[in-house]
């Protein structure tokens, strides 16, 4: 199985184009599938360089409806005429990000809402459990909030005065079984990056974290979630930790003094394989 970063806040390669998004393409058991889409001005050019046919995509997975996950849809939808959307029902509701009195529109543009609709209604999966795509590959459905220390990670509400918090319940990994342990493709986990690990391996009877990448979120994080988090990252052993997107350049550092190698920091263009 192969990996791709078509989209991130780096790159790994000067003629990429980098953008507060992501987007990661996954190549196994014979599916092509587009975990996210980006902000939409990136994917169309980094794809291309990469080798990538975006009209060949199989199957479309929102990690949640946030504009720079989702923003990239409609394009691929107009080449990929036969592409299936699996995501949960939330994805599409209004939300904002309030700081200082000031709510930005932070949930799906326009253009891809209008994509969405257009969709056959049997191309369209809502996700409210955990399901099979393929023998190997998962999604985990919501996400259960276990941990006393993760939260959405920002100032997210689903109005424009703040009066209702947006717990990011349309959250969701992707994950896929190899013959060493499980590989996790995470959006922003909004759900906290330690639930999200946890709820993928009680969904695989315990299995072993062979990898994770993506967005972590922890940008925002304090001291007690970091530190939380390394040492739930410890006792899970991942082979290899990809953060990308909205890690945090600061939470990152903090990551790699705790666990060394195993983190490495990704950017679109990076390609790994399992
Ligand atoms: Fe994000
Ligand atoms: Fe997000």
């Amino acid at each position: 199985m192969k990996i791709t970063i078509l989209v991130d806040n780096r790159i790994a390669r000067p003629e990429l184009r980098a953008e507060h998004g992501l987007a990661l393409w996954i190549e196994s058991e014979g599916k092509r599938i587009l975990f996210d889409t980006g902000q939409g001005g990136a994917l169309g050019k980094n794809a291309k360089i990469l080798g990538v046919d975006l009209g060949k995509t199989d199957i479309i997975v929102l990690s949640h409806g946030h504009y720079d996950h989702s923003g990239g849809m409609a394009q691929v939808m107009k080449r990929a005429k036969k592409v299936e959307l699996y995501c949960h029902p939330g994805v599409i509701q209004p939300r904002y990000s309030i700081s200082d009195g000031i709510a930005t529109p932070v949930h799906m543009p326009q253009p891809s809402l209008v994509a969405l609709d257009r969709l056959p209604p049997t191309h369209i999966h809502w996700l409210q459990q955990p399901l099979m795509l393929s023998a190997q590959i998962g999604l985990s459905g919501p996400i259960p909030r276990k941990t006393s220390y993760e939260d959405s990670g920002g100032p997210f509400y689903l109005d424009l005065q703040g009066k209702r918090p947006d717990p990011l319940s349309d959250d969701l990994a992707l994950w896929m079984q190899t013959g060493s342990g499980l590989v996790v493709c995470v959006g922003c986990s909004h759900a906290g990056l330690v639930n999200t690990l946890n709820h993928v391996r009680r969904l695989n009877n315990g299995q072993k974290i062979r990898a994770v990448i993506g967005g972590f979120h922890l940008r925002n994080a304090s001291s007690d979630r970091l530190a939380q988090t390394i040492a739930a990252l410890r006792q899970l052993e991942p082979d290899m930790v990809v953060p990308c997107h909205c890690s945090g350049e600061l939470a990152v550092a903090e990551l790699r003094n705790a666990l060394g190698e195993r983190i490495s920091m990704g950017a679109a263009g990076m390609i790994y394989q399992f």
